[in-house]
């Protein structure tokens, strides 16, 4: 049977064998050469180095697969003017645009694996320089220490705020397997692999910004609208939504 997040130290030796198997830096290094001209300069001295009078305001969502970020981006979005960038649908895109790099992230993707920090982050990056919103949900990012560090590293900034959606793991296998998307990565085994990936290496990224005071969990079980009415306070409650 599925357990829950809390309980998967059991599942922690698997993971290791299994992220022995993770791409190596030389997959990123070499990937990354296809967006180097969008990059912007690495930040100096913690200064953000951007084109943008004034930072956007990011808001980083997580949660294991089927935990409803997608879902809850959507109600984000719709009530509080966000820009929904999911770090999945942008590889997703960069897979169905044949680029260098789609072939590696279509077999990455199928094993439940992590692609190259630096080909997602960039991406990321490009999505948010094209876009005068002042404010974006980066849904499914950063799934890794990693991840954070490259985009700190590249992006030269921090989220605001960070959201988990909170999910037993019967439950988002129930509405994974459920949700007919015509995915690739939809499927028992890949699922499991992914919730390993998870387990070994978001939950660490979800510890760190709790550290920090910038995480919001948020119980990710009842109806799409029961689980909004926890999502909704967490802007209200905030001076800078009231921009728009
Ligand atoms: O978030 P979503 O479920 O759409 O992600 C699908 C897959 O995309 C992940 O299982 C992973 O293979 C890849 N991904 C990634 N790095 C991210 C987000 C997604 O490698 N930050
Ligand atoms: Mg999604």
């Amino acid at each position: 049977m599925w357990r829950r997040v809390a309980q998967l130290s059991s599942l922690v030796p698997s993971s290791k064998a299994f992220l022995r198997n993770q791409p190596q830096p030389p997959y990123g290094l070499q990937t990354c050469g296809a967006f180097s001209t969008e990059i912007l300069k690495p930040a100096k001295d913690g200064v953000p180095t951007t084109t943008r009078e004034k930072l956007p305001f990011i808001t980083f969502v997580l949660g294991g697969p089927g935990s409803g970020k997608g879902t809850q981006c959507l109600k984000i979005v719709e009530t509080f003017g966000f820009s929904h960038l999911s770090a999945g649908d942008l590889l997703r895109k960069e897979i169905s645009s044949n680029s260098e790099n789609g072939a590696k992230i279509l077999e990455t993707i199928k094993e439940g694996k992590i692609v190259p920090s630096e080909v997602t982050v960039k991406l990321i990056q490009r999505a948010i320089e094209s876009n005068n919103n002042d404010r974006f949900l980066i849904d499914g990012f950063p799934r890794s220490e990693e991840n954070r560090r490259a985009y700190e590293r590249i992006v030269g900034a921090e989220p605001n705020i960070v959201l988990f959606f909170d999910c037993p793991e019967e439950e988002m296998v129930k509405r994974v397997l459920n949700r007919n998307q015509g995915r690739v990565d939809d499927n028992i085994d890949t699922i499991k692999k992914r919730l390993e990936v998870f387990n070994a290496l978001s939950l660490p990224v979800i510890n760190y910004y709790s550290k920090k005071g910038k995480l919001h969990k948020i119980r990710a079980v009842g109806t799409e609208d029961e689980i909004f009415e926890r999502v909704h306070p967490i802007f209200t409650r905030m001076e800078v939504m009231k921009r728009k």
